[in-house]
Order: structure tokens, then sequence, then C-alpha cells
């Protein structure tokens, strides 16, 4: 299915949500060369103006279709159904079905990739999650996506929470816009690679330049590192338009559906710790 086709099917999708937001704005003098995690907004709704960043994701999951609206319709992100579609083209080639996946979705969010990956069939979703408006806004919004949704940080996960998370024998792991920027580190990427199985899939996408030999967000070396000690085989490797930036220019971020191949060893981690 092409991007644009899926596109259609998910503001389809999103006229269900019971959206609040009657207006964005976009103030004019803005940095336009502002990073990503700079950017922000003001928003009109319930009859209140109010200013928030975008990666203010507590204040953003608060306001019923915000960030659909925000992220989706003004900015043209396509990520949770490029990396779902492309996973399933990957998967498909190698006569994997994704009926059979037990998908553990780092970075949950409001749900936006769980819903994708049940369109595509996938019987088990497992969400995490290290803010609590996060699961809220995914039960308001698209209850029943998750058999499970942990609210955690991976860099320091309970005994129980890890426990719980095992059980599920997860076979995939997908996370989806969520990688650098203050958001998850490398180390807790890591651990949520030692949650699911051996062999399984892993889907994710990161902004380009995180994968540069100048990258500071440590992903750069991290994904090389996996692949050089085959950790993990890249089966694909794919750049697109993640979104449009709040100047109107397309971010670019890279696809990659790869196999995880070995456990994840401690002394793996401990250079990450
Ligand atoms: C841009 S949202 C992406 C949500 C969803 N994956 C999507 O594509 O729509 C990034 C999410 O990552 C979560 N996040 C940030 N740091 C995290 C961490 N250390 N562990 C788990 N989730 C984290 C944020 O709370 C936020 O919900």
């Amino acid at each position: 299915m092409s991007t644009l086709a899926s596109h259609e099917i998910w503001h389809k999708r999103l006229r269900k949500i019971n959206n609040r937001v009657e207006e964005i704005n976009i103030p004019e003098d803005i940095e336009t060369e502002a990073d990503q995690d700079e950017e922000w907004c003001e928003v009109v709704a319930e009859n209140k103006t109010k200013r928030i960043r975008f990666h203010d994701y507590d204040q953003v999951f608060q306001i019923p279709g915000l960030y659909e609206k925000l992220f989706y319709d003004t900015l043209e992100c396509c990520s949770p159904s490029y990396v779902v579609n492309l996973l399933e083209s990957v998967a498909d080639e190698w006569e994997s079905d994704l009926k059979s996946f037990k998908v553990l979705d780092v970075g949950a969010g409001n749900g936006m990739v769980g819903d994708e990956l049940r369109h595509h069939g996938v019987r088990k979703v497992v969400g995490i999650d290290i803010i609590k408006e996060a699961k809220q806004a995914t039960l308001r919004d698209r209850p029943g996506v998750y058999n499970d949704y942990c609210i955690s940080d991976l860099t320091a996960l309970s005994k129980n929470d890890e426990n719980n998370l095992r059980e599920h024998k997860l076979n995939c792991m997908t996370t989806v816009a969520a990688l650098g920027y203050g958001d998850i580190p490398p180390l807790a990427f890591l651990q949520a690679l030692d949650l699911i199985s051996t062999p399984a899939w892993l889907a994710f996408n990161i902004k380009e330049d995180f994968l540069h030999g100048r990258d500071q967000s440590g992903f750069s070396r991290l994904i090389r590192q996996l692949i050089q000690e085959d950790h993990i085989l890249p089966l694909c490797y794919r750049r697109y338009r993640h979104r449009l930036s709040i100047a109107g220019d397309p971010l670019y971020y890279v696809a990659m559906i790869a196999k995880k191949t070995r456990p994840v060893t401690s002394e793996f981690f401990e250079e990450y710790r």
C-alpha cells in the first residue's frame, strides 16, 4: 500500500477521535532554524489559548486530538503507517505473517502505532511509555488497542514490570518517533531489545542525523555496534520524509527493519550504562 493511500485511511480513523482542538497557531516570528525539540505553537481548545512546546507530550496528550491535528494534519507526519507498512512488506518477503507477531511498542504515546499494527492483523501489542498521560490518552482515544500498557522508565525498570513484560513473550519491537531528542536514550533501546525474544523483529525510525558519525545522541554508535557484533541483522533501511518542520521544510528520517539475532550480552549493556 502506498504511503498516500495509507494516509487517507489514517484520516478516516482520526475522525473517530473526540477532537477538542479549535485552532493551532504557529507564530510567524518563530525561529525557523529551531530544532525539533524547541518547536512550539499556540493551541485554542475549549475557549482557552495555551502555548505548548511540541515535546511536552504530557501537555499535548491531555488535549484530545491535539497530537493528531498538530503532527499528522498540520505537519503531515506519516511515520506510524510508513514504518508498519515497511515492516509488513519486509516480513512478507521473508514469509513471516504479522498475525504471528507479538509486539512491544516502545514510546507508544497515545497509541497510533498500536492502532496501525492492529489494522495490519497483529494480535498482541504491548505498549510502554514513560509518562502516564500517554496511557491515559490511549485509553481515552484508542481503547482496546493494547493488550497491556506499562508506564515505566526503561532505564530503571522495576523487576515486577520486567517480569510482566517478559511473560508476554514478545517477538517484535517497534519504536516510532521516539528515539533521541531527550526521549528514548540508547540504554532504554537496549533494555527493550533485551525484553523481546531471540530471534525477533525490529522496526524503528530515527532522524537521519542521529546515524551520522558526528551524532551526539549515541544512536549512531549503538546501531553500528549492534550490527557489527551480530546482535541485529539489518534487512531494510529507507530514508523518507517523516514530517515537515514548523518552517515547512522536510525532516528526513530513516526507517529500519531488522532481525534480532542474539541476546544482548551483559558486556554490551555495561558499555551503555
Ligand atoms: C513523539 S511521541 C511518539 C508516539 C508514538 N510512537 C507515535 O509514533 O505516534 C514520543 C513518545 O516517547 C515517549 N518517551 C520519551 N522518553 C521515553 C522513555 N525513556 N521511555 C519510554 N517512552 C519514552 C514519550 O513520552 C512520547 O509518548
